[in-house]
């Protein structure tokens, strides 16, 4: 038996270990004669199932191991996949470009993993404007390809991260112009739990519509075509200034006055506070404050100046097509740590002053367990007022955003890969419980797509017994509740 499975049975009995592996050995089996070997790798030597398993921003994830890897190429093909799975009464994932941090979300051990990425279609409507793309490219592939024409679609800060970001809502740099990814949805292809292939759209199923506009995935459907509303660019003028930690109050403040301030749409902000395990040469280069400054067009005016004019150790500001703005090259920061990443995510308002303290708090806590992560972060993603205002234009989602002013906080603990399960729970507890420390502002959801599977973020939003009954409708007996993981909607 393969190490991981011993693993299993020894936690949970030899019965039931072997039942889930047998049960995705039938649904494999099964592929292999429905879609061919081709599409469906079944052994662990494979490259295609190596690079599969592989390939997870939090690389615990790459420890299980799926009974095989099923990459389809058509929405006939994830159905068929869909129904096997069904039959065999087998588990799964749905995985994108795996970015998600949390067990199970598109991970699976011993059953199916349907990994998208050979479904790369995309096309731009000149006449309609519209965009449609399958959801196996990544936005730095996306972005590329869109660029050509002119426009872009609405996606990821980072160009590794892949299009499910976009059903957990979706933070984009033009987010304050156009409002969450999700907004810019018109219409999806969706392969239902059933199998049923089927399009949402605000005419068409508009209640799966909705609860896959920032409802979050894998819960209602997969989703095998986005068409999405594009969006015209030109250049940017864009780029990274670096400060030392002590600066890390006067930057604080020139983000709070951004976030109460700033008017100008076109003006986005991405800031990471983040700590490193090992001092840098002794240069103090062991906490460094990463801002992301982004501005559609070239000449931001006096948006950014609150930030410019503070002492700076580097400045990588300079006119970047959309595309070179997702690859903007950051020294020391999440994308480039492959390592055991979560992910944890807060909520609060301006006026209640609540960022001092969660600086502080998060500061002390890297302080005090130095020892035990590779890299940790806190980010702070302003949500304006014109963001709310251009989500509620586009017929809302199913995050129904309070208007702005108010923002997002994000913490990332990088863990070295492999700790074992004693020292990796006791650092996640401490990590959850400074995380937990400063209560959240009432009334506001939380960033779904980074937020830890035991947040809970779907019970945050106003939505959430519409939610219930649209899964409900949807997924009628529990067989992506039960089969995958991904949000509860107990
Ligand atoms: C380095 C980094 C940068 C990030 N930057 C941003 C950012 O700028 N803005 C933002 O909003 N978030 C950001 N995130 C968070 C990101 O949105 C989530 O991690 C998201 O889940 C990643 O989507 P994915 O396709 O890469 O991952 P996956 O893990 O493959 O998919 C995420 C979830 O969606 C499901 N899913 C994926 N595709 C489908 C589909 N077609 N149909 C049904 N279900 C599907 C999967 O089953 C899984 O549960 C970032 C994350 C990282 C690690
Ligand atoms: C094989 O999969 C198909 C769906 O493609 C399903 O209808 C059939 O019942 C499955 N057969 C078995 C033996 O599970
Ligand atoms: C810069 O900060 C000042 C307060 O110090 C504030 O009045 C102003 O609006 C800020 N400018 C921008 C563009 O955010
Ligand atoms: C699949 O589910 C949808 C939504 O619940 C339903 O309308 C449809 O009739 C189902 N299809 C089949 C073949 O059962």
């Amino acid at each position: 038996m393969h190490p991981i499975l011993c693993l299993v049975a020894a936690a949970a009995g030899p019965v039931f270990a072997l039942t889930i592996q047998s049960a995705g050995s039938n649904a494999c089996l099964n592929l292999t004669s429905s879609l061919g070997f081709s599409r469906v790798a079944t052994s662990q030597l494979d490259p295609e199932y190596i690079s599969s398993r592989g390939d997870y921003w939090n690389v615990r994830q790459s420890v299980y191991a799926p009974s095989c890897v099923v990459h389809p190429e058509s929405p006939q093909d994830v159905s068929v996949a869909i129904q096997a799975i069904r039959a065999a009464d087998s588990r799964f994932a749905v995985k994108a470009a795996g970015h998600n941090t949390n067990n199970f979300f598109s991970s699976v051990d011993g059953g199916v993993l349907i990994d998208l990425s050979s479904m790369t279609a995309k096309s731009y409507d000149s006449a309609t404007t519209l965009a449609t793309y399958e959801p196996g490219s990544n936005w730095g592939q996306l972005y590329e390809y869109y660029q050509q024409y002119g426009r872009t679609v609405m996606g990821g800060r980072l160009s590794g991260v892949g299009t499910g970001l976009a059903l957990g809502g979706g933070l984009s740099y033009l987010s304050p112009q156009y409002g969450i990814a999700c907004d810019s949805f018109r219409e999806l292809e969706v392969v239902l739990p059933n199998g049923s292939i089927v399009t949402a759209s605000s005419t068409s199923n508009p209640d799966l519509f909705f609860a896959m506009r920032g409802g979050g995935g894998n819960a209602y459907g997969v989703v095998t075509k986005y068409t999405v509303q594009s969006r015209a660019i030109g250049n940017f003028y864009a780029g990274n200034i670096v400060w030392l930690f002590q600066q890390k109050d006067t930057v604080l403040e020139a983000i709070r006055d951004f976030i109460a301030y700033n008017t100008d749409p076109k003006a986005s902000i991405l800031p990471t506070y983040e700590k490193l395990t090992t001092p840098d040469l002794n240069l103090n280069l062991d906490e460094l404050i990463t801002m992301f400054l982004v501005y559609d067009g070239e000449d931001p005016g006096t948006a950014f100046d609150n930030f410019t004019r503070i002492p700076h150790i580097i400045d990588t500001r300079s006119i970047k097509t959309y595309k070179e703005v997702a690859d903007m090259p950051v020294p020391f920061t999440a994308e480039l740590t492959r390592a055991d990443n979560v992910f944890r995510s807060g909520v609060h308002r301006i006026e209640d002053d609540s960022y001092n303290v969660l600086l502080e708090t998060w500061r002390e806590w890297a302080e005090t367990h130095k020892a035990s992560y590779i890299h940790t972060g806190f980010y702070m993603y302003p949500v304006p007022r014109s963001l709310t205002d251009g989500s509620h234009a586009q017929g809302g989602d199913a995050m129904q955003l309070p208007d702005g002013p108010w923002y997002w906080t994000a913490y990332d603990l990088a863990t070295p890969p492999g700790l074992p399960n004693a020292a990796y729970n006791a650092i996640q507890e401490s990590f959850r419980e400074m995380v937990e420390s400063t209560p959240n502002a009432p009334g506001l959801p939380l960033f779904l797509n980074e937020a830890a599977w035991d947040q809970d973020p779907l019970a945050t939003f106003s939505s959430f017994e519409t939610l219930k009954q649209i899964k409900n409708k949807y997924d009628p007996d529990g067989f992506f509740a039960t089969r995958t993981g991904g949000w509860s909607f107990d």
